[in-house]
């Protein structure tokens, strides 16, 4: 597997870890203040993580661009910084606000650099092959 997509991974089972964490965290205490963090802790964390791993590892061209270790850097950053200062949040410590919003805009950086790999090469793909080109 590229060495993208095994860090994706593994920072994908850490959050389903803390993400899972947090749901029990509900369930046992029977209060669900935190159903936001949980969610995306999931959702961005592990399930979208886990996501652009499978999908480096399925393309290993566009795995070994530096581009593809810059949006797992910016993406991570975002998510990791959004899971703590959102459960801040919804524990109703307004002061982690600014936080949820800037970790959300650089999440949002982190996943158009993905759009942008995934149009960039297909594009490249689609190009006329010479007399030349092999397979
Ligand atoms: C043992 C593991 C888990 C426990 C104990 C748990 C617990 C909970 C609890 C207590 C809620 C709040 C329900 C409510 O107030 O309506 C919740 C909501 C949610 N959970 Fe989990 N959860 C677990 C795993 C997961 C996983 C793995 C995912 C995603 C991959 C996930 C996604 C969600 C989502 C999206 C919601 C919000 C649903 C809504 O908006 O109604 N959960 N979970
Ligand atoms: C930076 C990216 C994202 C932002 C800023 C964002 C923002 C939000 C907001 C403001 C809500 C409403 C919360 C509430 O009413 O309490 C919400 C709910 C939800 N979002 Fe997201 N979202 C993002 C990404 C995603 C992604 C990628 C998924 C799924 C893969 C997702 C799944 C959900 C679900 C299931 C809910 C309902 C559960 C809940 O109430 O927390 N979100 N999101």
């Amino acid at each position: 597997m590229p060495q993208v997509s095994q860090l994706f991974f593994k920072v994908a089972i850490l959050f389903l870890l803390i993400g899972i964490g947090m749901g029990l965290q509900m369930s046992i205490s029977g209060n669900h203040n935190v159903i936001g963090a949980h969610a995306h802790t999931n959702l961005l964390g592990w399930v979208t993580s886990a996501l652009f791993g499978t999908y480096y590892a399925l393309n290993k061209e566009k795995a070994a661009q530096r581009l593809a270790m810059i949006q797992f850097g910016v993406y991570t950053l975002g998510v990791a910084i959004m899971v703590p200062s959102l459960y801040l949040l919804l524990q109703g410590n307004a002061v982690a606000e600014p936080f949820v919003a800037i970790s959300s805009l650089i999440a949002f950086l982190g996943v158009a650099i993905f759009a942008f790999i995934v149009f960039a090469l297909a594009r490249e793909r689609q190009m006329p092959r010479g007399p030349l080109a092999v397979s």
